[in-house]
């Protein structure tokens, strides 16, 4: 945890890139079942083609998200009520937390939770201009872990925990149910949960979400092997991989997945890393509940079943929940 002055300060230098993680990357590349973790795609050129699939006529989970705030935030402002310390886990787009800010009344604090610290200081510094009220005061931390919260000048009435753009489905659901541990956690006696959860649907219309016509999350899982070759001096052919998305309807998930094109062997920090054909790494799950399911999970986890906002057609919801 530091201070938004110390985070300024450091801002260049904290942030944590593949160079000095990449003993789990060897690791996950040297499994039987090879790996990467979802984190790597987001460096520059990964962060603006997440943003252009987020406008993709396929991808439904942003727009939809979206729409439901702006449909139901009086109400969840409502069920906040006043002087709320709003706790992000992972600093996510501003938009939405722009939206929720400009809802709630009086809100103390703000606090994203984010162990990138470009991403979180550019996001702190802005909302800190534009909601001087709000005590905007981030903290370096893997979220996945219980951290230790700030304290504000104005005492918060209660912790919200927000978790918007449903990356609970990054986690697998024992990962999942860990991670709403945490939340509960930190959201203290009397706080609440308000995160987005991706619903199971059609598989037909799911594939289409990870497989768009335009090829722009082709682009973005592939990314990530450009950005081994450039922060660890992989030497991956691009044109050597291709993207594949699956939905595997009994775990309600997404696999992202690259695939060898053919027999080849790829030299990563020291390492000879062998592909069969048609051999794949795995490099993004991205889970699907029910309301049920979900709302059991955060349960098991101790927050009490709150409200459930869906859209029409059932592809989003957004849960509100207490802290048990
Ligand atoms: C940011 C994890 C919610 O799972 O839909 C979008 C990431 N991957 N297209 C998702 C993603 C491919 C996204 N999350």
């Amino acid at each position: 945890m530091t201070t938004l002055l110390a985070a300024l300060a450091t801002a260049n230098d904290a942030a944590p890139d593949v160079g000095e993680d990449h003993a789990q990357i060897l690791e996950g590349l040297g499994a039987r079942q090879k790996w990467i973790s979802p984190k790597y795609f987001y460096d520059e050129r990964g962060s603006e083609l997440f943003d252009q699939i987020c406008r993709l006529p396929e991808y439904y989970p942003t727009r939809t998200e979206l729409t439901l705030m702006d449909r139901h935030l009086a109400e969840i402002a409502s069920l906040v009520g006043p002087r709320a310390a709003v706790i992000e886990f992972g600093a996510g787009s501003n938009l939405k937390v722009r939206k929720l800010l400009n809802h709630l009344e009086r809100p103390a604090a703000y606090v994203p939770v984010e162990i990138s610290a470009d991403y979180l200081v550019k996001q702190a510094e802005e909302l800190a201009r534009d909601y001087p009220n709000v005590h905007v005061q981030p903290v370096f931390a893997d979220f996945t872990e219980p951290f230790e919260l700030p304290s504000h000048p104005v005492m918060p009435a209660r912790n919200l925990i927000f978790f918007p753009g449903s990356t609970i489905g990054n986690f697998t659901r024992p990962q999942a149910a860990e991670l709403l541990a945490v939340m509960r956690h930190e959201a203290r006696a009397g706080g609440a949960l308000l995160i987005g959860v991706d619903l199971r649907k059609n598989p037909a219309t799911l594939h289409a979400a990870y497989n768009d016509n335009q090829g722009v999350t082709a682009a973005f899982n592939l990314n990530v092997l450009r950005r081994l070759n450039r922060e660890l001096g992989a030497d991956f052919v691009l044109e050597h991989f291709r993207h594949e998305a699956i939905y595997d309807q009994g775990e309600g998930r997404i696999e992202m997945r690259l695939v060898s094109t053919r027999p080849q062997t790829i030299s990563l920090a020291g390492q000879q890393i062998a592909f069969a054909q048609e051999e794949h790494i795995i490099t993004e799950y991205s889970h699907k509940y029910s309301i049920e399911e979900f709302v059991a999970l955060a349960e098991g986890a101790g927050f009490d079943a709150g409200k459930t906002w869906v859209d029409e057609d059932s592809l989003f919801s957004i849960h509100f929940m207490t802290a048990r």
